[in-house]
């Protein structure tokens, strides 16, 4: 397929059939921010506020990213944000394999469009499909690696946070390294 514009793409997967998380969905949430973004984070799939709204992070986990993005001065309009899977998994349950497989071109087409330097996953579901399908948030959150011209990272997922609010101390250190290597990125450039 000729890589399409951003607008385009969004366009294909409003069309997308691939697998059956359309048939539920109220919107799809293809992903929001900055087009140009070095900085792009990559949840799991949408939950009920982001379903309705077709904008990812806008619910309880969003409002708690947005409050850890601004005590680190990262402005939510500079980043991008994306999931997994694009449309709502019924009931927010984890995406199946199949429908992880059938939404991930469209992510991969997204990242090669706005080529961020630096992807951050936010909880397992994100890193095991684009870090290392065996990875454990719990062990190997907050560790770097670079690939492919990225820098890979993953931390909690905010919704983690919430149900276990000991780990926003580690989260937020991890937040801080994110900010620091934005702006080795920012100075290089
Ligand atoms: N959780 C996610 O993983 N993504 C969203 O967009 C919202 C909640």
């Amino acid at each position: 397929m000729p890589m399409p514009a951003l607008e385009e793409l969004e366009r294909l997967c409003q069309q997308c059939r691939r697998c059956s998380l359309y048939k539920n969905r109220k919107n799809l949430v293809f992903g929001s921010g900055n087009k140009d973004a070095v900085l792009m984070f990559i949840g799991e799939g949408p939950g009920k506020d982001e379903d309705e709204r077709g904008l990812p992070f806008v619910g309880r986990s969003g409002r708690l990213l947005d409050k850890i993005l601004e005590a680190v001065e990262i402005k939510r309009e500079d980043v991008y944000i994306a999931n997994i899977v694009k449309c709502r998994p019924p009931g927010n349950r984890n995406p199946k394999e199949e429908e992880k497989e059938a939404c991930i071109p469209f992510l991969r087409k997204q990242v090669a469009l706005i080529r961020p330097r630096i992807l951050v996953c936010l909880g397992s579901v994100a890193a095991q499909a684009i870090i290392d399908k065996n990875y454990r948030i719990t062990v190997d959150h907050g560790k770097w690696v670079e690939r492919k011209g990225f820098f890979l990272t993953a931390t909690y997922h905010p919704s983690a946070l919430l149900r276990v609010p000991a780990r926003k101390k580690e989260a937020w250190e991890e937040f801080k390294n994110i900010k620091k290597k934005l702006e080795e990125i920012s100075q290089a450039n």
